[in-house]
């Protein structure tokens, strides 16, 4: 049986304790729980603990937009993939483009962090992309095959890894890559996979980059797209909702 879409929302460094709440009492009114996709709240570090508390028995998951690599010291600022673990994540975002321009995050770090990860139960979702500069002198495919060869550990697997495709130019601009891009740079993603480790088959590829309710369907019927990770729009319950529905086939429900 194929495996149900992914539809991930990260929150990014968004959203209070009243401002979250109302958030996902909106998405549970919406109907949350009764997506075919398999959906996950990204929310800032603070807001773990609450949010897990909140969705437990809706069968959504939750996940952290980053982890340090050791599991314990003194690391002022830094939480680590156990503490995660504990707070009641499931998955952790790795190597977003926003970590990897703003706060100089390395792809040997990444990849330090996702054994990490993987040794505390968590799933990383491991971003890679490429920049504009990049794209329009034809090294997309090279850079995020670099990406992939130094972000991720020898054994990555269907069941520890996700992989999410961000071109940083679709980031918070309201530009998607065509469909057409998509699914080159995601069959490109499934064979450096491959090449990585030959029983890499299944590792689910989401595709990131301004995804929003009028885009969804048309970039989530493609073969290699197993999701979404959404940003923006995941902080509108109507908006994170109506993607759910596109990856599920399902019609909106009023909230
Ligand atoms: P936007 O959907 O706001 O473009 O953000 C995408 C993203 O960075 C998700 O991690």
């Amino acid at each position: 049986m194929a495996s149900p879409p992914i539809i991930a929302g990260n929150w990014k460094m968004n959203l209070l304790l009243e401002s979250s709440t109302k958030l996902i009492s909106d998405l549970k009114k919406g109907g949350i729980s009764n997506s075919r996709a398999r959906v996950v709240i990204i929310p800032p570090a603070t807001l773990l603990s609450s949010i897990a508390y909140q969705i437990k028995d809706t069968g959504v998951f939750l996940g952290a937009q980053n982890c340090h690599e050791e599991l314990a010291g003194a690391f002022t600022g830094e939480v680590s993939a156990d503490m995660l673990a504990s707070a009641g994540c499931n998955y952790v975002i790795l190597g977003h483009s926003e970590r990897r321009m703003l706060f100089g995050e390395t792809n040997d770090r990444i990849k330090a962090k996702m054994s990490s990860a993987i040794k505390c139960g968590l799933t990383p979702i491991v971003c890679v992309g490429e920049s504009l500069q990049q794209r329009e002198s034809g090294e997309a495919m090279d850079a995020v095959r670099k990406q992939l060869e130094e972000c991720l550990v020898d054994e990555v697997n269907k069941n520890n890894c996700i992989i999410a495709y961000e071109p940083i130019w679709a980031v918070g601009t309201g530009q998607t890559a065509e469909p057409d891009d998509i699914e080159e740079i995601h069959r490109h993603i499934r064979n450096a996979l491959k090449a990585k480790n030959p029983n890499s088959d299944g590792i689910p590829i989401l595709y990131g980059g301004s995804v929003k309710p009028e885009n969804a369907s048309k970039i989530l019927v493609l073969p290699e797209v197993g999701g979404a990770l959404v940003g923006g729009a995941s902080l509108n319950p109507k908006d994170f909702l109506a993607i759910i529905n596109a990856a599920s086939g399902k019609s909106e429900k009023k909230i």
